[in-house]
């Protein structure tokens, strides 16, 4: 590939080949230092205690005691912590979490909610002293469960309009010659990422530094400053190395206990989340109970189609997981109504979870087309080409690109869809029944305002410095080949910093925003560069920096319906006798812009795609009424699918450079879960001819289906 322009000399692109992760040696070799192993002197630990009662008020702390431990160093809790700001807008766009601000009142909200931080020399002395700390509590009744009719459920907007409505959807489902309306559930899940979050703080020369494992270093900056009433200028962040994120690495409980404990003591102070803490302060993805109505003519044009949608939030925090928003941009009808709504029930609050929405809505919606496609006796891909809109669902604006029937048509293809019988129930190998399933999947392709400073050295190499995070996706390395290929140099003579808020704003690694973002601001830096490079005057000893600013660049970009797509195959192998479902192949072909490197691409899009197949077969965080806190909340009790659950996937793309990218990216962290349930979900009634709507599809809910050909599932 070529990135000549006319007028230049053409080189080698290095975006678009396949690179090796540019610290793939250190991370090997362990040189790579994550946030809870790098040395301080002088280093304290703390360690939290999280509440054991669901809701109530601390009525004491028998801190006298536990102070009197060996090594310990202080316990605060909120009758001694420094106060917290936290009536602001944040990052983000909107009011923190107060999950976050510790220690600010006696109020219990969850189990396992933050009462205390107890610090002492070592991290084994503060557990030590942390699990002897005795606590106790006025507790009052709780309400932990997600009831699809809960009375106190309302319409809630998160980042987009609660509700959307247009034509008469009861008239038009009254005269469709075939219905489909049904419910579907998924649990509560979680991110579960490999490394837990884990803040180191300290106070340096008045400047406040935390080290941490983020996201976002200029975002976990700018909190914490409004938090800790600082000036940004006063607070640095950095967060080089993250071994996983998935929408839970921002501002957390951790970084702020930190930061309260390292300006008490005055010392570096170390806070590490245990792998059970991470299931009640990391956020998860709620449980959600939906309900999808379709109306369609026999010949499967849709007509009617609603979609809503019912998470649960804590009652500190509103979350939304909007289910429902994914059938904004897939399909359109003649009447059409969406709507996202929440209930608050004393749970620990959710938040983002890799492509937060799109991940259980496309699994109903999506499962819906596949009973509507049974229905109209129809092939499953026939149905969906059929109902491709010509513009936004509700929006009404152009798609910038739609290559959804180019991604069917290559991943038919390959999958062999077209040898199928659509017949369930009807294919078996051994005491295996076996069945294909479809979907379609889509995520937006946004990009959020970012900075880089980019330097030409005088040794003839240059260096980026720009705030992303490369939370596991290769990140770092796309952003040298993106830098080389702007600059027009090979990527060895391009070095990319990253993960230190002192770089300036920049977007953080989410909503499959980063690398499009941060290669925006790269892009524009090095034409600048170049710019001043030509000009010839020679390099001095200190080099010559430019820095870039995307925020006019993107304000400039016009209203349109941009997204990636994909399709999604799966087949299974299911055992009727033992329940067990077998994911046998998967196959995934996306049209998500350019891609920047098929190494690390194909690695995200295949991590992706075995989440789906972990979402529709293993994962269930499950809460007890009676206690309202979880069951077994650690990687024994929470099921997450292994290597001996993923047979063979592939996942591939096709041509689609975003028109309006300087790089032709869309971004593609999240768009391979998109849809990857639902194909299994559906292969699975292919395989037996039982629909399952409630996820995961666990062996039980296998054995105690109704017997193929009976409907619903809804154990
Ligand atoms: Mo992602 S859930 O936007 O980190």
């Amino acid at each position: 590939m070529s990135t000549a322009t006319p007028g230049r000399t053409p080189v080698q692109g290095a975006v678009g080949t396949a690179h090796t992760r540019v610290e793939g040696r250190e991370k090997v070799t362990g040189a790579a230092r994550y946030a809870g192993e790098i040395p301080f002197a002088g280093l304290a630990h703390g360690w939290l205690v999280l509440s054991t009662v669901t809701r109530g008020r601390i009525r004491s702390l028998d801190t006298d005691r536990v102070l009197g431990m060996p090594g310990v160093l202080a316990v605060l809790h909120h009758g001694n912590a420094p106060r917290l700001e936290t009536d602001y807008i944040g990052f983000l766009g909107g009011p923190p979490d107060p999950t976050a601000a510790v220690f600010q009142n006696d109020r219990v909200p969850h189990s396992g909610w933050p009462v205390a931080l107890v610090v002492a020399e070592t991290p084994e002395q503060a557990r030590e002293a942390a699990e002897s700390l005795t606590v106790s509590y006025d507790e009052e009744p709780h309400d932990v469960t997600l009831d699809p009719g809960h009375p106190d459920a309302y319409p809630a907007p998160g980042h987009m309009p609660a509700e959307t409505e247009k034509g008469d959807l009861e008239a038009r489902l009254a005269a469709s010659a075939v219905v489909v309306d049904e419910r579907y559930t998924t649990p509560e899940e979680h991110h579960s990422m490999m490394e837990p979050h884990a803040a180191t703080a300290l106070w340096d020369g008045g400047r406040l530094e935390v080290v941490d494992s983020n996201q976002g270093a200029t975002w976990v900056r700018a909190e914490l400053a409004k938090m800790f009433s600082l000036d940004e200028s006063a607070v640095r962040v950095r967060s080089e190395h993250v071994g996983g994120g998935f929408g839970s690495k921002g501002l957390r409980a951790h970084q702020v206990s930190a930061v309260m404990a390292a300006t008490v003591l005055q010392r570096p102070v170390r806070v590490v989340l245990t792998r059970r803490q991470m299931f009640t302060l990391g956020g998860y993805r709620s449980p959600t109970a939906q309900r999808v109505r379709l109306g369609a003519d026999a010949d499967g044009t849709l007509r009617a189609l609603e979609h809503r949608s019912l998470n649960q939030t804590s009652r500190v925090y509103e979350f939304v997981e909007p289910g429902a928003a994914v059938a904004r941009v897939m399909y359109d009808a003649d009447a059409h109504r969406t709507a996202n709504h929440v209930v608050r029930l004393d749970v620990p609050s959710p938040t983002f979870m890799r492509a937060p929405g799109e991940a259980p809505g496309s699994f109903a919606i999506e499962a819906a087309l596949d009973e509507l496609a049974e229905r109209c006796g129809l092939d499953p891909i026939e149905l969906r080409l059929r109902n491709e809109p010509e513009a936004g669902p509700v929006s009404g604006q152009p798609f910038s690109s739609r290559n959804l029937a180019a991604c069917f048509r290559e991943g038919a293809r390959r999958f062999g869809w077209a040898d199928r019988d659509p017949r369930p129930g009807t294919r078996r190998d051994g005491r295996w029944l076996l069945g294909t399933g479809t979907a379609a999947a889509s995520f937006p392709a946004g990009a959020g305002p970012s900075t880089a400073l980019l330097t030409a050295e005088a040794d003839g190499s240059f260096t980026v410095r720009i705030a992303a995070a490369d939370i596991g996706t290769g990140a770092r390395t796309a952003l040298t080949l993106i830098a080389a290929d702007a600059l027009e140099v090979a990527p060895e003579r391009v070095r990319v910093r990253i993960g230190d808020s002192d770089f300036g704003p920049a977007m953080i690694a989410g909503g499959s925003m980063g690398t499009r973002s941060w290669a925006w601001a790269i892009t524009a830096a090095a034409a600048d560069l170049r710019e001043r490079l030509t000009l010839g005057t020679g390099i001095p000893p200190e080099g010559i920096t430019v820095r870039s600013d995307t925020t006019a660049a993107l304000r400039a970009l016009t209203q349109k319906e941009r997204h990636s797509f994909g399709a999604q195959f799966a087949e299974v192998a299911v055992d009727t006798a033992t329940g067990e479902v077998r994911v046998r192949r998967m196959l995934g072909i996306f049209a998500a812009g350019r891609i920047v490197n098929p190494l690390t691409a194909r690695n995200q899009l295949v991590g992706g795609m075995i989440w789906g197949l972990s979402m529709a077969l293993h994962e269930e965080a499950v809460r007890d009424r009676s206690t309202g806190a979880l069951y077994g909340p650690d990687l024994a009790g929470y099921h997450v699918a292994t290597h001996a659950d993923v047979a063979d996937i592939e996942a591939d793309w096709i041509d689609d450079p975003d028109p309006d990218d300087p790089v032709g990216i869309k971004g593609i962290g999240e768009i391979g879960i998109v849809g990857a349930a639902a194909a299994v979900a559906n292969a699975v009634w292919h395989a037996t001819g039982v629909r399952h709507r409630a996820l995961p599809i666990r062996p039980d809910r296998v054995l105690t289906a109704p017997v193929a050909g009976g409907g619903a599932a809804d154990a």
